[in-house]
């Protein structure tokens, strides 16, 4: 039995069916977090300003706290706790991230990779300033911007070389 404002939601969560019943009125980090139990994806500013939430929905980088978790219905999601291999390989940017010490608290790492992930799909990463201009919606309050460039930029060139 649904409420007035529930809905059923139905979305491949990191390759995995999911179902949830949400309200409506929900946002889609809302449901991942509160519903699904992925809380790796963080809560920042609550609207769509800091990028700590951000996501992939069919491939591309969303901000979820914009989103309405039901305008994912039917679609694909990626979150942080899907970028590893089945064999617990992290992801190319994940170890760039590690490897160049891209976080101090962490807080904002998630979003900071997943939004690495689109910005190198997106062929984002040809210079410096391209990086940072097409992560700019990615805070960190910690101020690791320099290492964060830096760390999707050799990601960027592994992943390149990888798939040569
Ligand atoms: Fe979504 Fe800040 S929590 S942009
Ligand atoms: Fe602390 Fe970015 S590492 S907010």
């Amino acid at each position: 039995m649904t409420g007035i404002h529930e809905q059923p939601l139905s979305v491949v969560v990191n390759g995995t069916p999911a179902t949830a019943t949400v309200d409506t009125r929900s946002t889609l980090v809302d449901a991942l977090r509160d519903q699904l139990g992925l809380t790796g994806t963080k809560r920042g500013c609550d609207r769509g300003e800091c990028g700590a939430c951000t996501v992939l929905v069919d491939g591309r980088r969303v901000l979820s706290c914009t989103m309405l978790a039901l305008a994912a219905d039917g679609r694909e999601v990626t979150t942080i706790e899907g970028l590893a291999g089945a064999d617990g390989a992290l992801h190319p940017v994940q170890q760039m991230f590690l490897k160049k010490d891209a976080f101090q608290c962490g807080f904002c790492t998630p979003g900071q990779v997943m939004s690495a992930v689109g910005c190198i799909r997106e062929g984002h990463t040809s210079s410096a300033d391209e990086i940072k201009e097409w992560m700019s919606g990615n805070i960190c309050r910690c101020a690791a911007y320099v290492q964060i460039v830096d760390a999707v930029s050799g990601a960027a060139s592994a992943m390149e070389a990888e798939s040569r």
